[in-house]
């Protein structure tokens, strides 16, 4: 099938090369020239693992293509998959739609045939059927025809997700629409993936329910671990207990540091606001709570990372380990990381960070702090190792080795990522987020 992509972030280069590898041809969109340019060169702009491969496998098909001009990508395509961002509004926790909305008036401008425009992004709810509107008044001549088919895609686990995903939902407005996108996923539907047809309004929701309730179930382990920590309990511990009953499952009860990333954090702010644009703002008050508990957790890791270097920062070195919001991805977006590197550095502490993959975005938005090249440079003289996102080289860090390295050997473990005892073995003070009470 001939499809266009237009937006090649995260999701529109993931689906574009994902779109390819299943057998369709594929015209990849963005105005952004240097992204064009470095994708058609098999470069994804942004580390996703495998991605780069991915992309040189297809474009050598001759099945993907990036370009910059939209009439390109759009004129002969009988499916458009939207897939721009939906930032958060600047001072509103509302989306900011005007992406989207010039991503169908693109469509509309340069579609040469009958086709599908089929949205990827995280919309409020309602905005698809506002856009059916829009889309079936338009004088383009072709019958054009809105869909909404959201997306699940983890950062890190990309092409995984978009290649095996969990399930498929297709938001449509006619048989049309559900036939053209079965159509598209023919191969992914015959491996066995399960896959739902309903309304665009229900298809919005499901993306928009689905990361809200990741966001709740992380901020409910992390409201149990600040309980864990003035009752002297282990939510590590909690976290396994309540994952072996099956309804409520052991993924996502990680405590910690918390969500962050271009997703969770945005997501339920925006539903919130577009709840009260319903006069449903009582519905999910609750996720204003979830983000209160959230963005806590990061005041948490300052606090107790002063009450272990003696009570404040002046004077201290500490070596932040990950500035990715979490590992495997470079997206320092809302990163609890960095938010929490940059208090410290605000309270007077010299930091040093590093993160296998995330330092030049991180440096470009908090360029005060100091970034090192290695675990060992950042961790050089230090009085304290913050470990903020649980890269697998911080995981296998050798304890016994990085005393010698450090001024004080103090860790505080953010994601309980390190095996405490160990650590505590080769004379480390350790504290991990949620593990019991501080005593210090
Ligand atoms: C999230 C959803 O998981 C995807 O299904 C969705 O498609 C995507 O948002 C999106 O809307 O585009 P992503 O933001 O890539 O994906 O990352 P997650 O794996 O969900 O992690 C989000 C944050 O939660 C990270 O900061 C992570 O460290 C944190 N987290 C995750 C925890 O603190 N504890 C956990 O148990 C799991």
């Amino acid at each position: 099938m001939k499809i266009s992509v237009i937006g090649t972030g995260y999701l529109g280069a993931v689906h574009a090369a994902c779109m390819a590898k299943i057998g369709h041809d594929v015209v990849a969109f963005d105005t952004n020239s240097a992204r064009v340019e470095a994708l058609s060169n098999g470069q994804a702009p942004f580390y996703e693992p495998a991605l780069d491969e991915l992309l040189s496998e297809v474009l050598s098909t001759g099945r993907l293509r990036f370009t910059n001009t939209a009439e390109d990508a759009i004129s002969d395509a009988v499916m458009h998959f939207i897939c721009v961002g939906t930032p958060q509004l600047p001072g509103s926790d509302a989306a900011d739609l005007k992406y989207v909305n010039s991503a169908v008036a693109l469509v509309l401008d340069h579609a040469n045939c009958d086709s599908l425009i089929v949205g990827k992004s995280t919309v409020p709810v309602g905005t698809a059927q506002g856009l059916q509107a829009t889309v079936a008044s338009s004088p383009n001549g072709y019958q054009l025809e809105m869909a909404w088919n959201p997306e699940f895609l983890r950062e890190g686990t990309a092409i995984e997700d978009t290649l095996h995903p969990d399930r498929l939902i297709f938001g449509v407005v006619s048989e049309y629409g559900e036939k053209l996108l079965m159509d598209v996923y023919s191969s992914i539907i015959e491996d066995g993936v399960p896959y739902l047809t309903t309304n665009l309004p229900t298809s919005e929701m499901v993306k928009v329910a689905a990361n809200s309730f990741l966001a709740t179930k992380i901020s409910f382990i992390n409201a149990m671990a600040e309980i864990c920590e003035i009752a002297d309990a282990d939510v590590v511990t909690l976290s396994r207990a309540l994952g072996y009953d099956d309804r409520i499952g052991r993924r996502f009860l990680n405590a910690g540091l918390g969500f962050g990333g271009g997703c969770l954090p945005k997501d339920i702010r925006a539903f919130g606001a577009r709840a009260g644009e319903l006069g449903a703002s009582d519905a999910v008050g609750f996720l204003r709570e979830v983000d209160k508990i959230n963005m806590r957790r990061r005041e948490k890791a300052v606090s107790v990372a002063a009450r272990l270097v003696g009570g404040n920062f002046l004077g201290v070195n500490v070596a932040v380990l990950g500035a990715a919001f979490k590992p495997n991805s470079d997206d320092v977006r809302d990163s609890p990381a960095l938010n929490v590197a940059a208090a410290m550095h605000l309270k007077g502490a010299s930091v040093r960070v590093h993160d296998p993959k995330a330092g030049v975005n991180a440096r470009s938005q908090f360029p005060t702090l100091t970034y090192c090249d290695t675990v060992t440079d950042a961790c050089a003289n230090v009085d304290l190792v913050v470990l903020a996102t649980e890269w697998e080289e911080y995981r296998t860090i050798d304890p016994v080795s990085f005393r010698s390295l450090v001024r004080n050997p103090r860790l505080l473990d953010t994601r309980n990522a390190v095996d405490r005892e160990y650590w505590t073995n080769a004379g480390w003070q350790v504290y991990a987020l949620g593990r019991g009470a501080l005593k210090c």
